[in-house]
Order: C-alpha cells, then structure tokens, then sequence
C-alpha cells in the first residue's frame, strides 16, 4: 500500500530529531555536514541544529584532505604524518557545542588516500597506515567515538575491489585496519561501510554479509556496518533500488551476527524518470518505506543523510542535475522531508511499527509490485 499524504506543519517540534526522540528505540538521525556553508550559511546551520542528532564529515576528515589536498603536493612522500586538522575541527567542536554525535567518516579509502601511497613498498604503507589510523583517531578520542574504519573495498561483483592497500598489503588489510583502530581506541564503535549493498540475494549484497561473518568470525573487533543508500529511483539491473523486503531481510541477517547496521549516506535521485509528480511520488516512498524496513530491524540504529539540502549535494557535482535530498535549494521542506519525518514517527512510543508499509512481500494484495508506479522495466539487453 503506498502513502502519499505525509502530515505538512512545520512546528519545531516535529522535527527529525524530535521524532526520534520519542520512537521506542534509538535512532541516530544524521547527515553529512561540509564547513564551508555551516560558516557561510545560517540557513544550513539552522536546519542542521533543528533537525539532526548526529552528524559525520562528508571530505574533510579523509586522508587526502587531512594531508592538505590542494594545497600540498600529495604525491610527494614528505606530505606523509603532516596533518592540518582545521576544517575537520570546525564541523566536529561545532556537533559538540550543539550536543550532536559525530561519526568519523573515513579512516581508509583508497579514493581519497594521497597518491604518494604508490611509491612505498609494502612494509612502508603498512607503517603509515597504521599511523595514520593511530594519529587520527587519537587526535579525535573522546571527541569521536564511532568511526567508519575502512569504506568499499568490494567491487560491484563483489569481489575485492583492486586499491593501493589490497595490492601491496593482501585482502588482510581490512582485518588488521580495524585491529589497530582498536588498539587506537579500545572505546570506540568500528563500522565497515559500502555501497549497492541494501539488497539481500546480490552479488555485491552477499558478499558484504560473507565479508563481515567472516571478520566476526575471526573476532576482528567490528562493531556494525554502513550501507550507503544512494538510492536511484531510475535505476534498473545492480542500480535497481531495493525493496523494503529485500532491505529488511539483509539487516535481519547481519543483525544476526551480532553487528549493528545503520543507512549511512542516503540520498535519492529521481530525474532520470524524467516525470515531476513520479519523481515525487518515488521519492517519498522510498524515504518512507526504505527508512520504516530499516528501522524495522532490532539491529537498525540509525539513518544518516548524505547531506540535506539540494543545493549542496555530491550528485549534482559527480552525475548530473538532481534533487536528491529533504529540503530544497531554500531549505523549504519537501514532501520527502514529510515522508521521512512520518516513517521516523511510526517507532513512537504506541504508534504501529510498519506504518502500513509492505515488509514481508514484494508484492502486494492487489497483485502490484513494491514501486510499480515508478519503477523502471529492466532494459531488453539485462533480461537474460
Ligand atoms: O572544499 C573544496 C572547495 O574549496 C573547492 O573550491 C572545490 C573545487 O575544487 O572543491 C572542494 O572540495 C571538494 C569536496 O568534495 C567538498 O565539496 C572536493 O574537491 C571533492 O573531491 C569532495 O568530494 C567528496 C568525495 O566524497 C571525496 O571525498 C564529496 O563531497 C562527498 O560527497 C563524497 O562522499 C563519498 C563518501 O565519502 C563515500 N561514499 C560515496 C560518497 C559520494 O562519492
């Protein structure tokens, strides 16, 4: 059944948070922050403060921009240990200063690790990996406490993804990379996140569940794991979006292997349906009922956004023109804000947990399939 009158008022009680702080379990609802517009912009921090619990650094708390990219030359090795923590600084003490939590995003990623990686033998970048985990989670501890520690060493095949860390160091990089966080930091939560995983009975989906039963069954300190969640509603094939079903059952299974699991970068694009009411109504949905199968799962704690306003979005820079998030380019509400705020509040205290969303079934009484207002037929050439 699909939903589409979510409540409009926009009283500051109901906001995100605020919904969160009455639901029957907790919820971390977050997003991605950038310093530039939380400094330039009021509107940015202000829909921030009213609206977020939690909060993670969308670049500058990467290797790469950590070491000065743009301004250093990151392909010399003497850039190595020379850390300018400054931008890092102002999104994180200003999470502190309005009581937000902070997830630490990313400790290794090859794509915004310094090139110079490529001159060291192996020994070397085991060293400067190892202190680079050390130095910045030390210079964060008690500031910090839960860190995306390695994020998407798998391929779309689900194969491990070919970097500078599986070339040089083996596919054992993942384990010892959370061994050392732990030794950084005893503490602190340590996540693997990935993407185009949300869905159960995939390639890249499976292998993400083997890949983390393994880790926990060699007692590598891992404490849960991300699922990006950059939903395209047009997407067919491996970019097809999940249904709630598929979605719920993958967090059930990694629930049960003791990990938490939370949606850690969610955005939705919509124009490559290239129909405005469909885009919205798409939209809506999936930030409805995505977020009510997620949340659904004991093992769920949380819902990150990958950024919240469509003027300052990653998509419109990496793909092309899109709207993918909750407020618009005035921090206006959208009816998606609605549709989250609504799957938010459906885990209040006496509420039913479900909200009428299709959880078990892909499809309905009716005989329609999750979606099939708006979702795309698979192209001629993918129907094997
Ligand atoms: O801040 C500088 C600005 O001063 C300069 O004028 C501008 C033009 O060069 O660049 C700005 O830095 C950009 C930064 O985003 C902030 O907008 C960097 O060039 C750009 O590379 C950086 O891209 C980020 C990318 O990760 C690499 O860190 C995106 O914002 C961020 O959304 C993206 O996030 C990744 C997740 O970490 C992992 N999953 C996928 C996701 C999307 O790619």
């Amino acid at each position: 059944m699909t939903r589409n009158n979510y409540h409009n008022n926009n009283d500051n009680h109901d906001s995100l948070s605020h919904a969160a702080s009455r639901a029957c379990k907790h919820i971390d609802i977050g997003t991605a922050v950038l310093p530039q517009p939380l400094q330039a912009e009021s509107l940015y921090a202000a829909t921030l403060q009213r609206e977020f619990n939690a909060i993670v650094v969308e670049h500058d708390l990467k290797w790469g921009p950590l070491l000065g990219e743009g301004q250093n030359d990151l392909n010399d090795i003497k850039c190595l240990g020379q850390y300018d923590f400054t931008q890092a600084d102002i999104v994180v003490n200003w999470a502190l200063q309005h009581d937000k939590k902070v997830k630490g995003h990313v400790l290794v990623w090859h794509v915004t690790s310094p090139p110079c990686l490529q001159q060291l033998t192996a020994e070397q970048l085991r060293e400067h990996l190892q202190r680079h985990i050390y130095t910045v989670m030390g210079y964060f501890r008690g500031r910090i406490r839960t860190w995306d520690v390695v994020n998407e060493a798998l391929a779309p095949d689900g194969s491990l993804a070919e970097n500078i860390f599986l070339q040089k160091l083996g596919p054992s990089y993942i384990e010892k990379c959370f061994r050392w966080a732990h030794q950084a930091d005893p503490d602190a939560v340590l996540l693997y996140n990935d993407n185009k995983v949300e869905a159960i009975d995939t390639p890249k989906g499976d292998a993400f569940y083997h890949l983390l039963a393994d880790l926990k069954a060699k007692q590598v300190p891992i404490h849960g794991c991300g699922m990006q969640g950059h939903f395209n509603a047009a997407g067919t094939g491996r970019n097809r979006p999940p249904t709630p079903r598929m979605l719920k059952q993958q967090i059930r299974r990694l629930g049960d292997l003791g990990l938490t699991v939370n949606l850690s970068e969610v955005d939705v694009r919509t124009s490559r349906l290239e129909n405005p009411v469909l885009e919205t109504v798409a939209q809506k949905q999936i930030y409805h009922d995505l977020v009510v199968a997620a949340l659904s799962e004991p093992s769920c704690d949380g819902i990150w956004l990958w950024g919240f306003s469509d003027k300052h979005t990653w998509v419109s820079h990496f793909y092309y023109d899109d709207q993918p998030l909750i407020f618009d380019e005035d921090y206006q509400q959208k009816p998606s804000y609605y549709a989250l705020r609504e799957a938010i509040a459906s885990f209040g205290v006496g509420s039913v947990v479900g909200n009428g969303v299709l959880l078990e079934e892909d499809v309905n009484v009716h005989g329609n399939t999750w979606g099939h207002e708006w979702m795309q037929p698979e192209p001629e050439d993918e129907i094997c």
